[in-house]
């Protein structure tokens, strides 16, 4: 029989969580913890999967850190990998959002995760102390987004939040490193989901190319997980983009300035 291997994967009950939960109960003998706030969603999707349990919580509160390394001590005592997946994005400019939109997208883009890791750190460690296979690391991976990299107009607290987790999670992955424990960095581009519907990408046969779908993110978060990769780009060409912020910044401010993947609706991409 396979060792087992436990993930937890927040975000699970839609878009990129789903397909990364489907995709993760393929591995040798995986054992899912799936988290996010709808529970029917979650245990619909355990069903389906088998040999997953489901801990239906808000991230966004002070109790859920203890809650989830509770659940997984008492589960299973131990954790082969934490997928930081849970995200969402509520878009406005920052004259009509401020303060409130950029903290409610660092709560739940930044704060969350970076509790959630805190919490179940020792856990991991202890994890990869003990796992006599060293073939499959230990392993956490955030899901930034190419907002990471450039910002664009109606998304200053979305990119906010993830530039910070995309910072956080580059030390905590040099920081890791001597515990074995690798930490991943997963930046996808526009994936059609619940929440990020991207309804103007899609209008658009000039620019529907661009979409990528939750199963290759899926794909990557493996990359990035157990796989060994340090960062995936999702399509991977969209490291351009990174690349253009830096090398040609007045063309990226051209292009995204230039009405180019913006919306004059606040409201969801
Ligand atoms: N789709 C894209 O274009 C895109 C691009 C770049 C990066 N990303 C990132 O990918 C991640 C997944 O997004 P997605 O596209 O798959 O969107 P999605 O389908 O809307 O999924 C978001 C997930 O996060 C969970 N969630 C939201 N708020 C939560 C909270 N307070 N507590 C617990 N769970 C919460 C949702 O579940 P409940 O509503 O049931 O709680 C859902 O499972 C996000 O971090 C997003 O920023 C997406």
């Amino acid at each position: 029989m396979a060792d087992a291997f436990i993930a937890l994967v927040t975000g699970a009950s839609s878009g990129i969580g789903e397909a990364t939960a489907r995709r993760l109960a393929r591995e040798p003998g995986a054992r899912l913890v799936l988290v996010a706030r709808r529970e029917q969603r979650l245990k619909a999707l355990a069903d389906e999967l088998g040999s997953a349990t489901v801990v239906a919580l808000d991230l966004t509160q002070p109790d859920s850190p203890q809650r989830l390394l509770n659940h997984v001590q008492s589960e299973h005592g131990q954790l082969h990998m934490l997928v930081n997946n849970a995200g969402a994005s509520w878009r406005s400019t920052f004259e009509e959002g401020g303060w409130a939109n950029v903290a409610q997208h660092m709560r739940l883009n930044f704060e969350a995760p970076v509790r959630l890791t805190e919490a179940l750190l020792p856990l991991l460690r202890e994890t990869a102390r003990q796992q006599a296979d060293k073939t499959r690391p230990i392993s956490i991976v955030n899901v930034a987004s190419t907002s990471a990299r450039v910002s664009r107009p109606n998304a200053g607290g979305y990119s906010a939040s993830k530039y910070a987790f995309a910072g956080w999670s580059d030390a905590l992955y040099a920081e890791e490193r001597p515990h074995g424990v690798h930490v991943g960095l997963v930046l996808p581009g526009f994936v059609s989901t619940d929440g990020f519907p991207a309804t103007e990408i899609r209008a658009r046969a000039a620019t529907r190319w661009m979409l990528s779908t939750p199963e290759k993110v899926a794909e990557a978060i493996v990359d990035a997980g157990p796989g060994g990769k340090a960062e995936r780009y999702v399509p991977r060409p969209y490291w351009l983009a990174a690349a253009a912020r830096l090398l040609a910044p007045a063309v990226v401010r051209r292009a995204t300035g230039g009405g180019l993947f913006t919306t004059s609706t606040p409201g969801r991409t």
